[in-house]
């Protein structure tokens, strides 16, 4: 039996002389893998700098942020910089309309009026290690795919158990490479996490949906939080006794800006990408998943758009909702439209073909291989509709109609519930429905509802709709008014005081009573005996193709670059400071100035009107010592590979400082999950001298700033192997 190691197999491929652009690149391989490819693109650093296990080095400035955006440490005291729209719901959940830090911006003068908040943790990575000698013990390619899955759970369970680690400390591992390789991250996660400053959403959120997604942007997305421990600097809940964090690293700020060509890192945690798919699962997301997923949130936005214009309550209570809905809805449009322009799926199959025509060319390899790309296309063929309804049950029964959110939270409950348990899982359960109705309009949501199960009934096959709907008196002709109204008006999911007191009075039977409850319990029934199993059964059989697909790839076509596909581990995307192309005759620079936030401004819109102090600050170009030639920089672009959960990602210099901030990619380039193209992926970036200049001169938050260590390196204060600004810790001049 030949086995792969894949480490050794990818050090073949590389060193790439010419920057090719692309990659998420794991942290401990870049000294094998990267480093001189990096180095020729201007870094000064050496791959120990960035990872190390030995010494402190950038890693341990770097934080995963509640598990879905990324952030990092800027200060001796564990002050934590991510995005705006990272910390916006904790930011949202301590606003009111009379206290509205959404509106207004939070700015805590003191350490002990820094907000702590429920459910947000803040995640190191410790050390990370190359497993899949170990997790892969035992598997053979006789397996099928469950005997394999198995042997693989148990080779986990046992190599975890045996793994010696600290008691705060915890084990993960992920699959890479499609599961060909296994790869442990030691995590240590705080759970005392207080919100420290936000500047109003006018500044945070600029330009708000109308420019998510695009360039020019001019967004000042950041906000700060600090992690709290406790006395021996280790995790701790929240406590009034705990102290600021002690990090290991924290990163210098830049004040000397950025320049096309300019390096840039961008380390963090990137969600999801699916680079290695076979040419139909790509025209099968570009003309049938994707499309469905447009048409349902255009069904729901449309709705909340009309309600949040009409009333400033609803506004406040669905901001956050509606921008998360339109965030991928937007998202998914720009993804279809950049595959469809730079021709993805013709690329795949000319890829497909030169694999194709290796092979014929050797037996061996045809054996294993030859009929791969045949037997994928029929199973992806055999999933596409299964792939869609199963969009349809996520989107319209977990996201966008809110009433069976409670329905839900109650299920779980109750299948949990017992004598002993009741009065404590009571008491989060209500906790969670109280966090779900204080941002709830039933009214609201009944719109919703109409219109996406009109949209279900008419798209999804019979066979799958929960038992509910497949009365006779419904499949005469389903009337949603009729249907609207059988839920809304008797539910007791549009009552939370009835609610709580049922839950109270320990009346579960009436609860499960309740008609919302009851269809949400046919819905997930339908799902998990119907939908779902058929669904797994051919994508089991996929996955497995995959794995195999992506081994082939790197066997028979190995003069190509192979990269992981992201999965929410840590990672280093490089590349330059560097603008586009969008279309002919145009060109986009990469970087813009305050100028552009004027142009910008409309008086009263709820996405462009801005801040009167910001307005006289500019008018007196007051810019402190963040300017560049008089102009205050706002964002820049990068050619950095980056996706969801990337947001927060720390931007750092060829030296270790850190120079901005990602938030966001250009929408002619969103397809770069998929099929990453160097010419039109950007990552959208805020200027870390933003972000200073809105701390300092606009929020007057002085003691932050005083908190922060300013360098300029590029005027020969070459600081830094990274850390020696903890050493030294010396008061530094500031200008
Ligand atoms: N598109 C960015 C990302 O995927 C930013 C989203 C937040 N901003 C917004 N206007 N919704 O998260
Ligand atoms: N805005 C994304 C995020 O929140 C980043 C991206 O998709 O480029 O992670």
């Amino acid at each position: 039996m030949r086995k792969i190691i894949f480490p050794v197999l990818i050090s073949f491929l590389l060193p790439i002389t010419l920057f090719a652009g692309g990659g998420m690149w794991l942290p401990f391989l870049l000294g094998q893998l990267n480093e001189a490819d990096m180095q020729s693109l201007g870094m000064k650093m050496t791959a120990e700098d960035i990872y190390s296990v030995n010494k402190g080095s950038l890693k341990d400035a770097i934080v995963h942020f509640n598990g879905g955006c990324s952030s990092s440490i800027i200060s001796p005291q564990g002050l934590l910089l991510t995005n705006h729209h990272c910390g916006y719901s904790a930011i949202q959940t301590h606003s009111t309309l009379e206290k509205n830090y959404l509106e207004n911006g939070f700015w805590a003068e003191k350490q002990s009026d820094e907000l702590p908040n429920d459910n947000l943790v803040a995640t190191f990575i410790d050390r990370i290690e190359d497993v899949t000698k170990d997790i892969l013990v035992g598997v053979t390619d006789k397996m099928t795919t469950k005997e394999r899955n198995d042997k693989i759970s148990q080779n986990i369970k046992a190599f975890k158990k045996a793994y010696a680690k600290k008691k705060y400390e915890d084990v993960l591992i992920k699959p890479f490479f499609k599961g060909n390789q296994y790869i442990l991250f030691v995590t240590i996660t705080y759970t005392d996490v207080r919100l420290v400053g936000a500047p109003p959403s006018a500044i945070g959120k600029f330009g708000a949906d109308t420019d998510n997604w695009e360039w020019p942007r001019h967004s000042g997305d950041f906000s700060l939080f600090r992690i709290y421990a406790n006395k021996d600097n280790l995790p701790a809940d929240y406590s009034p006794d705990n102290q600021p964090l002690k990090p290991k690293h924290y990163l210098p700020i830049s004040l000397d800006g950025v320049d096309a060509g300019d390096f840039t890192l961008v380390y963090g945690f990137p969600g999801r990408t699916d680079e290695y798919l076979p040419s139909y699962a790509v025209a099968q997301i570009q003309n049938a998943i994707d499309p469905a997923r447009i048409e349902i949130r255009d069904h729901a936005l449309k709705i909340l758009d009309k309600a949040m214009r009409n009333d400033p309550t609803i506004r406040l209570q669905y901001a956050s909702k509606y921008a998360r809905i339109a965030n991928y809805w937007k998202k998914w449009i720009g993804e279809r439209t950049g595959l469809i322009k730079t021709k993805a799926v013709e690329k795949k199959q000319k890829l497909e073909q030169e694999f194709t025509r290796r092979l014929a060319e050797n037996p061996e390899l045809n054996k294993k291989y030859g009929s791969l790309l045949d037997d994928m296309d029929y199973k992806y063929q055999e999933i596409e509709l299964l792939a869609i309804y199963r969009n349809y049950f996520h989107e319209l029964f977990f996201r966008n109609i809110e009433i069976f959110k409670p329905a839900n939270s109650l299920r779980r409950f109750l299948a949990q519930a017992n004598e002993e348990n009741y009065d404590q899982l009571a008491g989060s359960t209500k906790k969670s429905l109280q966090a779900f109705f204080k941002d709830y309009q039933p009214a609201v949501d009944r719109d919703v509802f109409k219109s996406l199960m009109q949209l279900y009934t008419d798209n999804v096959c019979t066979a799958y709709f929960p038992n509910y709907l497949l009365e006779e008196r419904f499949l005469e002709g389903y009337d949603m008014e009729q249907l609207a109204k059988e839920f809304y008006d008797n539910s007791i999911m549009t009552q939370p005081e009835k609610l709580y007191q049922l839950i109270d009075d320990k009346k579960t039977d009436e609860i499960k009573k309740d008609p919302v409850y009851q269809l949400f319990m046919d819905i997930v029934d339908a799902y998990r005996t119907r939908l779902n199993p058929e669904y797994q059964a051919i994508k089991a059989p996929i996955d497995s193709m995959q794995r195999r697909y992506m081994a082939a790839l790197m066997e028979v076509l190995p003069e190509k670059k192979y990269y992981p596909d992201a999965n929410g581990t840590m990672r280093v995307s490089y590349g330059q400071v560097e603008g586009y192309l969008p279309k002919d005759g145009v060109e986009y620079l990469p970087k813009t100035y305050m100028e552009g936030i004027i142009e910008k401004y409309v008086p009263g819109d709820y996405e462009f009107d801005l801040p009167q102090r910001l307005l006289d600050l500019y008018e007196a170009k007051d810019y402190g010592p963040y300017a560049e030639n008089g102009r205050l920089p706002i964002n820049f672009l990068g050619s950095n590979h980056t996706t969801g959960g990337n947001s927060g990602s720390p931007v750092i210099d060829a030296y270790g400082n850190l120079i901005g901030l990602n938030f966001d990619r250009v929408w002619e380039g969103t397809m770069s999950d998929l099929n990453y193209d160097r010419r039109i992926c950007r990552n959208i970036m805020v200027d870390i001298r933003y972000v200073m200049w809105v701390m300092d001169k606009y929020a007057g938050a002085q003691r932050l700033v005083d908190e922060v260590q300013l360098v300029h390196p590029k005027a020969g204060q070459k600081s830094s192997k990274p850390w020696d600004g903890q050493k030294k810790r010396k008061r530094r001049k500031r200008w």
